[in-house]
């Protein structure tokens, strides 16, 4: 995850800085961005450069530099590039099980306007200028940067299109839990997948997952019109 934003995020500096550098050549004892592959050169401006404030402070406390430290999981899917072997395969769908909880009384569905407002987010956990205030207001879900959702605004295609879930996979018991997975932590079916962990990492609450499944299977739902 943090790899591959860090990825589109050179990518993007790389073709700005494409235009730039054609007529400025790079300066002694500096690197040549241009000779510089998209990871080495995220890596140097994220890292290296001193562009990036690495100890500014985070909302679950800590800096931005303790961002940087991968988890085991990450790990792993780093040195394997995100295709684990058949046996990593099996412990990262293992571990991601065992992290899994569940309401009590059962996964059911909760209110689909706020699941929208939710699914539709982008706030929460960001640092920077205007670092986000959870006593405010609740870290939403993001899934529009990877997923189209409701046919009336455009989604992201990171991952595969969510528009019709409902009515395309139906309100059972088996789609609730399998959707209530994938949101809490993905790694329990796409082990190395790009999906965020929100449940499992503490993004999301089980009632704010109940919302957004809401949003994805009520028929009511502008995904399902
Ligand atoms: C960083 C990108 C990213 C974000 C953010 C993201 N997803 Fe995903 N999602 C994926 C990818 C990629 C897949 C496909 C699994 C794979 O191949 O790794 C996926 C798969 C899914 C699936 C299974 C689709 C199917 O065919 O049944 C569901 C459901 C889903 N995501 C829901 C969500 C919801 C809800 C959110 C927001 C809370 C969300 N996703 C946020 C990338 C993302």
């Amino acid at each position: 995850m943090m790899l591959n934003n860090m990825t589109r995020f050179a990518t993007v500096l790389t073709l700005s800085l494409g235009a730039y550098t054609t007529s400025h050549a790079a300066e002694p004892g500096k690197p040549d961005y241009t000779k510089m592959s998209a990871e080495a050169l995220a890596e140097h401006l994220v890292l290296e450069s001193g562009s990036f404030d690495l100890d500014q402070p985070t909302q679950e406390g800590g800096t931005a530099r303790e961002r940087m430290i991968q988890d085991d999981l990450q790990k792993l899917c780093s040195q394997t590039r995100n295709k684990p072997n058949a046996e990593q395969a099996g412990q990262i769908v293992t571990a991601a099980r065992a992290s899994i909880q569940y309401p009590e009384g059962g996964i059911s569905l909760g209110d689909w306007q706020k699941g929208g407002d939710l699914a539709w987010g982008g706030f929460g956990y960001r640092i920077g200028h205007n670092p986000d205030d959870h006593s405010q207001r609740d870290p939403s879900g993001n899934c529009y940067n990877c997923h189209a959702l409701s046919p009336q605004r455009t989604g992201g295609d990171i991952g595969p299109s969510l528009t019709g879930y409902g009515i395309i996979r139906g309100d059972t018991e088996a789609t609730r839990r399998f959707v209530y997975d994938m949101i809490y932590n993905p790694h329990a079916y796409f082990p190395c997948t790009h999906m965020p962990r929100m449940g499992a990492k503490g993004l999301l609450t089980q009632e704010a997952i109940a919302d957004i499944m809401a949003y994805l299977l009520d028929p009511e739902s502008p995904v399902n019109k």
